[in-house]
């Protein structure tokens, strides 16, 4: 949560911080703000809502020269959004400045300390606190900012990613890290500097980047090399400077109205390329390092415990199916947040699988951390390169969907799903759970399935169809069974953060035991029924739907005739393994989500009140 970037070195400052916030504003746009240093003083300036609206408040107020700055972007935690909670912060005597991603816990205290002190505080906020510490640190101590910073984070409690900057020594920015991310972008020669909460702000101007690690802290000075030490005990570290891949055609929307389409219609390339070089059909193998060198972790393997939260937790459902099905290892899937402070029996024998598609998500992160203590062998499934899950893992595999930016998760979704379905199917074929033919043609089927997804996107018309008959539906039920069972609150789930409307997913046998309460002729009900997947079963379930008036939306297999006579809108998709199906019958689910959400003028890439990357318990 939250967006941090800035700049210091020889460019205009302003153009790089501004067009970074934009690019970080999936992290939270409660609101906007940023700092300019003109070689003289700091210019301020910030606002409740988005960064149009900051580009807009600075047009009419303040220049826009200098080439030292820095911004953040909000999702609010102490303290509600208006301007003055916005951030940057200043310190009391106004020569410090600083940005903040993360909450700093003991806020509380230390505020009623520096109040004491004679500090006066504008804003509710954490950050100000800290930022007023650091200059008590600094004037109490005599000491220069790196070392104040570092004083003043030894005696909080909380997470951090901060930029502070010091009017008195404007050659420098200090940069910290506990929990939140951040990266720092090296231009040539150590002349220019940038930080950001991920590369994306810096990407065409270098791909040189250093990423803190947890408890480090990193002085930048223009014409010097980055310093970084541990902020605990002082000692120096060697700075890890690695070449980014990331390129800025990765990050635009290419002509789509939205990142959420734009991103829907990437999934055959996507899925494609998280199986590139792993899946090799004609040869009947998958290669996958982190699997092979750690299979017999896994095939002795009491359970696999799968962690994870919102689309990545059902992403770990679909997971249970297939691990249990294919490999027959017993699996228990997780929330994150639930896991981790419930007291649960973890032994050295289980291995727990991380799946995020940020790898910075805190309640996933908090728990892997834990089952690490406990001595679980811990297995990460994450989308972005070198994030915190990724690196706090004891090994794992990338599902290399290239940046997914609309909050709404889509092909880190699918993506998710084929990585952990290779995983089982080499898992299954180790064990000899499954018959050589099964495998064989598992593999050949999920090399069709781009093509298959390519085909399903092609029918978008006809949902932008049903979705305008049912946009104006205030609940929506969602009902699959088996693998399609967590497609069916992923699809709820979809709906409900786009759209605001109430949706709700169930196992489609349990519509009997509640939910069919509350069916009548204004509700419309998505029924996924895939001709494999307990077909007769969820037939007769979306007979009891008829029966009631209910509308239904049914998702089949091509060539189904039974449902088309019962249904009131029937959507095919492509024949496939019926393990495989939530691959595909996850893209009509999103498409109507986002037609609803367009046609109901909602913020598609950034539903109120949610942020791309969850960093806060
Ligand atoms: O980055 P992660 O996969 O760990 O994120 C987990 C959830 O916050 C995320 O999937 C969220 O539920 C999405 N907005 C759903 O579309």
């Amino acid at each position: 949560m939250c967006g941090i970037t800035g700049y210091i070195g020889y460019r205009k400052a302003y153009p790089i911080i501004i067009n970074g916030l934009k690019r970080l504003e999936y992290r939270g746009y409660d609101s906007a703000g940023l700092i300019l240093y003109d070689g003289k003083d700091i210019k301020m300036a910030k606002t409740k809502g988005k960064v149009s609206n900051l580009e807009e408040k600075i047009t009419n107020n303040i220049t826009t020269t200098g080439n030292i700055g820095f911004g953040h972007t909000r999702w609010a935690t102490h303290g509600i959004p208006n301007d003055i909670n916005s951030h940057p912060h200043f310190s009391e005597s106004e020569n410090l400045a600083i940005i903040h991603n993360g909450i700093i816990e003991n806020y509380d205290t230390i505020k009623k300390e520096l109040i004491n002190r004679g500090y006066t505080f504008k804003s509710d906020t954490d950050t100000e606190v800290l930022v007023n510490l650091i200059e008590e640190v600094k004037k109490q101590k005599g000491v220069k900012l790196g070392k104040a910073v570092q004083i003043a984070l030894n005696e909080v409690v909380g997470a951090y990613a901060i930029v502070v900057f010091d009017k008195t020594k404007p050659n420098e920015f200090v940069v910290a890290k506990l929990g939140s991310p951040i990266a720092i972008g090296i231009g040539e020669d150590n002349t220019e500097f940038f930080v950001a909460s991920d590369a994306s702000p810096f990407i065409e101007y270098t791909k040189n980047a250093v990423y803190l690690e947890d408890e480090e802290l990193a002085i930048i000075k223009v014409g010097k090399s980055i310093k970084i030490r541990k902020i605990k005990d002082d000692s120096l570290v060697d700075a890890n400077i690695l070449e980014l891949k990331l390129n800025l055609e990765q990050i635009e929307k290419g002509g789509y109205d939205h990142f959420m389409l734009k991103e829907i219609y990437e999934q055959p390339k996507a899925i494609t390329d998280t199986f590139r070089g792993r899946l090799l059909a004609n040869k009947g193998i998958i290669r996958m390092a982190g699997i092979d060198d750690n299979i017999q972790r896994l095939l002795n393997a009491n359970r696999i415990i799968i962690v994870g939260c919102g689309t990545s937790w059902h992403a770990g459902l679909v997971a249970e199916y297939l691990f249990e099905d294919i490999a027959r290892i017993p699996v228990e899937v997780e929330y994150g947040s639930e896991f981790r402070y419930r007291n649960p029996i973890i032994t050295e024998n289980d291995v727990v699988i991380a799946i995020s598609q940020s790898g910075e998500t805190a309640d996933t992160l908090a728990a892997i951390k834990m089952a690490k203590e406990k001595g679980a062998f811990v297995f990460g499934v994450c989308n972005v390169v070198g994030s915190s899950i990724a690196r706090e893992t004891d090994a794992g595999a990338y599902t290399h969907a290239g940046p997914e930016i609309g909050v709404a998760s889509t092909k880190a979704f699918t993506t998710q799903i084929t990585l952990l379905t290779l995983i089982a199917l080499k898992l299954g074929e180790a064990k000899g759970t499954l018959s050589k033919a099964t495998y064989h043609t598992y593999l050949q089927e999920m090399e069709l399935i781009p093509n298959k997804v390519e085909t399903l996107l092609t029918i978008n018309d006809k949902i932008k169809y049903i979705a305008s008959i049912y946009k104006d539906a205030t609940n929506f039920l969602y009902l699959g069974r088996g693998f399609n069972f967590p497609v069916a609150l992923e699809g709820a789930l979809k709906l409900k953060e786009i759209s605001y409307i109430h949706a709700e997913g169930y196992p489609a046998a349990e519509m009997k035991h509640g939910p069919i309460a509350l069916i009548d002729e204004n509700m419309p009900i998505v029924v996924i029924a895939t001709k494999k997947g307990h077909y007769e079963k969820v037939v007769s379930n979306i007979q009891e739907i008829k029966s009631r008036d209910g509308k239904i939306i049914a998702v089949v297999t091509e060539g189904d005739t039974t449902v088309k006579e019962i249904a009131d809108h029937v959507i095919e998709i492509p024949e496939t393994e019926e393990g495989l199906t939530p691959l595909l019958t996850t893209i009509p689910l999103q498409l109507l989500s986002y037609h609803i959400a367009v046609m109901l003028n909602k913020n598609v890439d950034q539903p109120r009140n949610l942020a791309k990357s969850v960093t806060v318990e």
